[in-house]
């Protein structure tokens, strides 16, 4: 089956008990056994849930893999992951991470003794130089957000592989319509389900999806253990989203490179960040490695009071963290979505004050264009 008939079908089969074609919320903590031990399969909501049980069924077959787990956020997902390890294990991440991903391995997890060491991920070389004997397990997003750095998911697993470790992608900008890093060798992926997943701004959500059946039992273990599970109705959410992740993303797509394009000819526009640009540095990886390039553009204002003109003057566009939802948001990622990263780290980065983020909706196109002509005209 193509991948918009599995986001449609798989999981989601008509209702046992009423025929219903969609399916329910099962807003229930608790399941009435027939006699002890004997059951339908659930027993305790936190443990397993119907609603979730379908969601995790599909969100695991579009991504490619045997296995997912839902939970209650994209943080609580690679909260999970990360508890697969131990205190004095080392992990190589990205040095352009969402800042809550930074937030949580700095500010939480080293506390517990985990280790990391950043590296720029798109450079194999410096992947390399990271690796130390107690390394488990190499963190990667790509595109990275804000600056859309891509990193060569094959060729790192590839040497993950070699090395005996594991690779997770993060792969929220992308969806699994765009890029299945399993597919490519990784072991695990995450997702926020907030984003293109759900696509409708209605809902919290994160999600794991793996192949290995020892990794995944801990994971099940982990996730009733802890228990940062999605609720039933953000479950249901985001399987109607799925429903149309293939059309959402064909067109958030189709807006990316027609803003981009604009953006790129724009004199008060200093460079722009969009891997569908064959001025991009990894245009050619891009295209390899990616079905599209999906809706999240960056561009350079040259200064925080351009930056600040451009956000205070659009009136379509919302000012706004978060990405991936029908609407347009555009958002200012040195005081929003990475103010947790320090400020040499962004300058290092490229994530300046004169850096804004555009996640493209599905909007009519002309009208995105139009708007951000009238915000640029403020500079
Ligand atoms: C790439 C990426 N990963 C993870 C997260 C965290 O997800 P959530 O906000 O659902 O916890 C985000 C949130 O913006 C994100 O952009």
């Amino acid at each position: 089956m193509g991948f918009a008939t599995q986001a449609i079908h798989v999981g989601q089969e008509p209702d046992p008990a009423t025929g219903a074609i969609i399916v329910p919320i099962y807003q229930t903590s608790t399941f009435v056994q027939e006699e002890v031990g004997k059951h339908k399969g659930f027993e305790y909501a936190r443990t397993g849930n119907p609603t979730r049980a379908a969601l995790e069924r599909n969100l695991a077959c579009l991504e490619s893999g045997r296995f997912a787990f839902a939970f209650a956020s994209g943080m609580a997902a690679i909260n999970a992951v990360m508890s697969l390890f131990k205190s004095g294990d080392h992990f190589v991440a990205g040095h352009n991470l969402y800042g809550g991903t930074f937030r949580l391995f700095e500010r939480v997890l080293r506390d517990f003794g985990l280790k990391f060491s950043y590296a720029n991920t798109t450079r194999l070389e410096e992947v390399e130089k990271a690796v130390q004997p107690s390394t488990r397990l190499i963190f990667i997003e790509t595109p990275t957000n804000p600056v859309m750095e891509i990193t060569d998911i094959a060729e790192t697993a590839r040497f993950a592989r070699q090395k005996g470790l594991l690779l997770a992608v993060d792969n929220t900008f992308m969806s699994p319509y765009f890029q299945r890093p399993l597919e490519l060798g990784a072991h695990i992926v995450v997702h926020s389900t907030t984003k293109y997943l759900n696509g409708h701004s209605d809902g919290v959500g994160g999600a794991v999806i793996l192949n290995d059946q020892a990794l995944a039992e801990r994971l099940k273990f982990l996730q009733n253990a802890a228990g940062a599970i999605l609720g039933p109705f953000d479950s249901w959410l985001i399987l109607r989203g799925v429903k149309t992740l293939a059309v959402r993303m064909r067109q958030h797509n189709e807006n990316g490179m027609a803003l981009a394009q604009f953006l790129a000819q724009h004199p008060k526009v200093r460079r722009v960040y969009y891997p569908g640009l064959p001025s991009h540095p990894q245009f050619e990886l891009a295209k390899r490695q990616m079905g599209g390039f999906g809706g999240m553009i960056s561009f350079e204002t040259g200064s925080l009071e351009n930056a600040k003109a451009v956000l205070k003057s659009v009136r379509l566009c919302s000012l706004a963290e978060s990405l991936g939802g029908v609407e347009t948001l555009i958002s200012h990622p040195a005081t929003m979505t990475h103010a947790s990263v320090p400020a040499e780290d962004r300058a290092r980065i490229g994530i300046t004050d004169g850096l804004v983020r555009i996640s493209a909706g599905i909007e009519d196109v002309e009208d995105l264009i139009a708007d951000l002509d009238q915000a640029l005209r403020k500079i």
